[in-house]
């Protein structure tokens, strides 16, 4: 299970009050950056039970130039942790919006692959002012998809709360490995997800559920060219992938855009064009949503039967399995694949991957 850097009190400028008496209090050291973070799972229902050093970079915003820099511990056993930097002068922090970036000291960048995707994923506050509020409660993940300089880092925005929704989830990490691997014809568990990534004479058309901040969807329009994505689920998540979007580097012919999709209340025109793809990750785990989903799914290949639907999840209950169940009532049929991702004291957890195809001999009733 990977583990997530949040904010629980977005950073702040402070000024200490009693300088305000003083009668320059520009020229003195007064003004302090705090903050308070947790370091937690996807589902934020535990914390980080190892200790881990952590580096805080407070930094200009547009320029990403480190003003300075403090290192923390996190300790094993610890619920959050308080940060404090500085003392700064007024005229040092006034110039330029701010940035507060923390990461994993053992852990230069955050670059996803099979031994290479870290225990802790760091984050990057929003911008904050000098005399203004606190940061938004956003937190900015940067997660480098390959050394190939030719595709750009994933900058994805997650809320620091507890929505479900507005989170990136463990098996949308793994399943950007996968993607990635795929594309690269590298996947031999799921030799038919290489063959469709590969072979292509026009535009791929992928469909994403519950896509929640966006962020396979979108990295794979990052990684593969040819590509138009749509990302869709409840109205909730629509400015988070709304900002994903306005930063996203995609390929250059690629597209990705956004539209509401309630399984509970699929459209009648539900699907107008062929797909080829349809990304499902981590939307197995909620088993009462489990008939509407597999519903939208046989809806969206009885008029694309060859698409093919890539399904990641972690398993999380037991009765998640009715999953396979419906899928299989459906007639559906899957080549799946495992992948391996971090969990803390050295151990690792199990990303499942299921490529479905619709049997050729579906009933259509
Ligand atoms: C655990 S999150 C996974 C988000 C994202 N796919 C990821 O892996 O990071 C599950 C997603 O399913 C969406 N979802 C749940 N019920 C839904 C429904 N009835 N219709 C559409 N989306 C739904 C949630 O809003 C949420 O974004």
């Amino acid at each position: 299970m990977v583990y997530y850097i949040r904010f629980l009190k977005p950073p702040k400028f402070h000024q200490e009050k009693k300088i305000a008496k003083q009668s320059r209090p520009q020229q003195k050291k007064s003004v302090s950056i705090t903050a308070l973070i947790c370091i937690t799972t996807d589902l934020g229902d535990d914390f980080l039970a190892e200790d881990v050093d952590l580096v805080a970079t407070w930094a200009q915003r547009a320029s990403r130039k480190s003003m300075d820099q403090c290192t923390l511990q996190w300790r094993a056993g610890s619920r959050q942790l308080a940060i404090s930097m500085g003392p700064y002068s007024v005229d040092q922090v006034a110039q330029h919006d701010a940035v507060l970036q923390i990461r994993s000291q053992a852990d230069p960048q955050d670059v996803l692959g099979r031994d290479t995707t870290p225990l802790v994923i760091s984050g990057c506050s929003a911008s904050f002012q000098w005399q203004s509020d606190a940061a938004q409660k956003l937190i900015q993940r940067e997660l480098h998809i390959s050394e190939n300089k030719t595709i750009s880092p994933l900058r994805i925005w997650e809320e620091t709360g507890n929505s479900i929704a507005r989170h990136i989830w463990d098996a949308a990490l793994a399943s950007i490995i996968l993607l990635k691997e795929s594309i690269a014809g590298n996947s031999p568990d799921t030799p038919i997800l290489n063959q469709l990534l590969a072979t292509r004479d026009r535009p791929l058309q992928v469909v994403e559920l519950g896509a929640g901040c966006g962020i396979v969807g979108i990295a794979l329009a990052t990684m593969l060219d040819g590509c138009e994505v749509l990302l869709t689920d409840l109205p909730e998540v629509e400015e988070i992938v709304t900002r994903n979007l306005d930063e996203a580097h995609l390929k250059p012919s690629s597209t990705v855009d956004y539209q509401t999709l309630d399984w509970d209340e699929p459209p009648a025109d539900l699907c107008s064009q062929p797909i080829d793809l349809i990304l499902v990750s981590d939307c197995t785990y909620n088993a009462d949503s489990l008939p509407t989903l597999v519903s939208v799914l046989d809806r969206l290949v009885r008029t694309s039967p060859k698409a093919l639907v890539l399904v990641a999840l972690k398993r999380r209950h037991e009765s998640e399995a009715v999953f396979f169940d419906l899928m299989e009532s459906a007639a559906f049929s899957a080549q799946s694949a495992n992948l391996q991702i971090p969990a803390q004291h050295g151990q690792t957890d199990q990303i499942e991957f299921y490529c479905y195809q619709r049997d050729p001999i579906a009933p259509l009733s």
